[in-house]
């Protein structure tokens, strides 16, 4: 049972992921792919953002917190000091802290272990995942999903070309409740 079953806010992760599961390197990105950048920013502003804190410090200083969104980063240290963006030491506080706040649309930008735990406590509607069709090398991943659980529509379909290495398409998975 999808225990968001009863909740108003939708929750949504979004991702890009390699056709090797790949979802990043040396805690970056491994592409460039400014059009499916330009859809995540759309799908997510004005929003609540979760994130791991290593996602976080992905972000280049000047681009963090991600403007236009409510941050939260999830860390186990209490310590932590992540400036402006608020702080939460698990998923559920950050889902509560959004709900509470009045959002009707949450999102899970990753990265890896942020998405293992989404799925894992089976707290999402949709996922947003662009399948890039390539197979860099990486260290982070998305995690496996059973398919059979969601409903998949294609959004976009786009070629690699001089502004894009490889060619991706954007998907939302509905999860079948
Ligand atoms: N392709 C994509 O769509 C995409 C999206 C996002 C990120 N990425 C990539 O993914 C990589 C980063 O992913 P990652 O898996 O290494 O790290 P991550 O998921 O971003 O962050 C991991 C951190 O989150 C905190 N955390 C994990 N589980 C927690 C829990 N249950 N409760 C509270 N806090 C928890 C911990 O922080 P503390 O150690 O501080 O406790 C942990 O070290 C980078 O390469 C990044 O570029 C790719």
């Amino acid at each position: 049972m999808n225990v968001n079953e009863n909740a108003v806010m939708r929750i949504s992760l979004i991702a890009a992921v390699a056709d090797n599961g790949v979802i990043g390197k040396d805690n970056d990105l491994v592409w460039s792919l400014p059009d499916d950048m330009s859809f995540f920013k759309a799908s997510t502003r004005g929003r609540h953002v979760i994130m791991g804190r290593k996602n976080y410090e992905s972000i280049p200083h000047k681009y963090r917190p991600l403007p236009g969104r409510t941050n939260i980063i999830l860390s186990r240290n209490a310590e932590y000091d992540a400036s402006s963006a608020k702080r939460s030491p698990s998923l559920e506080s950050a889902l509560d802290t959004a709900r509470n706040a009045g959002e009707t649309d949450c999102f899970i930008i990753g990265g890896g272990q942020i998405y293992k735990i989404a799925l894992e406590l089976d707290v999402v509607d949709t996922m947003y995942i662009t399948h890039v069709h390539g197979t860099p090398e990486g260290d982070a991943f998305f995690p496996e999903f059973d398919s059979s659980l969601w409903e998949m529509q294609v959004i976009d379909d786009h070629p690699a070309d001089e502004r894009h290495e490889f060619s991706f398409t954007i998907c939302a998975y509905h999860r079948i409740k």
